[in-house]
């Protein structure tokens, strides 16, 4: 562990606030979003982090019809796909902590964001899932995320029902706080 990830975590731990140390971790937010409450949760977790944004877009996008979309997402978790994805994170190396977003598909993660978490070392960050779901939970959604990362320093998820995300953003800023010692 870096020794500023260390240090960060341990005043995280004794409920310090960011905003009390003279240097701000770097903060990245990627998500992936069908349909927008996935994205509503990433610009709330933006205003209380001040971090970076990035969109994990398939190359390939879904179908806009929901049945399609449902179906594909059924394929690629059934063959375990990595669908490819757009873009890369240029500079990730720069970054202390990372939140990482997702609707529930299929009671998991969708396949793409796999891809984009195969695509990075994540070893000497904060890693912090969110996901919404459509009233199933998170089911496999966090446990499935901790098993890719495979790293002692993930943290617990944010987990918001997606017909609620409008009015997630003091749930939002309390579970930042909590996590990261972030605030606003
Ligand atoms: C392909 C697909 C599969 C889904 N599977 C589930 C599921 O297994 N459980 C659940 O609770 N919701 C499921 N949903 C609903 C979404 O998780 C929910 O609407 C979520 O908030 C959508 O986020 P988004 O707007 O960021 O795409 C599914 C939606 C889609 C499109």
């Amino acid at each position: 562990m870096k020794l500023k990830t260390l240090l960060l975590t341990m005043m995280a731990m004794i409920g310090m606030s960011y905003s009390a140390m003279a240097q701000k971790p770097k903060v990245l937010i990627a998500y992936f979003s069908w349909s927008g409450n996935t994205k509503e949760i990433a610009n709330q977790i933006q205003e209380v982090t001040g971090g970076d944004l990035f969109e994990i877009k398939t190359v390939t996008p879904y179908s806009s019809n929901y049945n399609q979309c449902v179906e594909t997402a059924k394929q690629e978790k059934e063959k375990n796909t990595r669908p490819a994805i757009q873009g890369k994170v240029a500079n990730m190396s720069d970054y202390d902590v990372v939140f990482i977003g997702y609707p529930n598909w299929w009671g998991t993660m969708p396949m793409a964001v796999l891809t984009f978490m195969e695509s990075y070392d994540f070893s000497d960050k904060t890693l912090l899932p969110f996901c919404t779901h459509g009233g199933g939970g998170a089911q496999q959604c966090f446990k499935d995320f901790a098993k890719h990362t495979k790293k002692h320093n993930s943290k617990e998820g944010f987990l918001a029902n997606g017909s609620a995300v409008n009015r997630s953003k003091p749930h939002v800023e309390k579970w930042v706080k909590e996590q990261t010692g972030i605030t606003k």
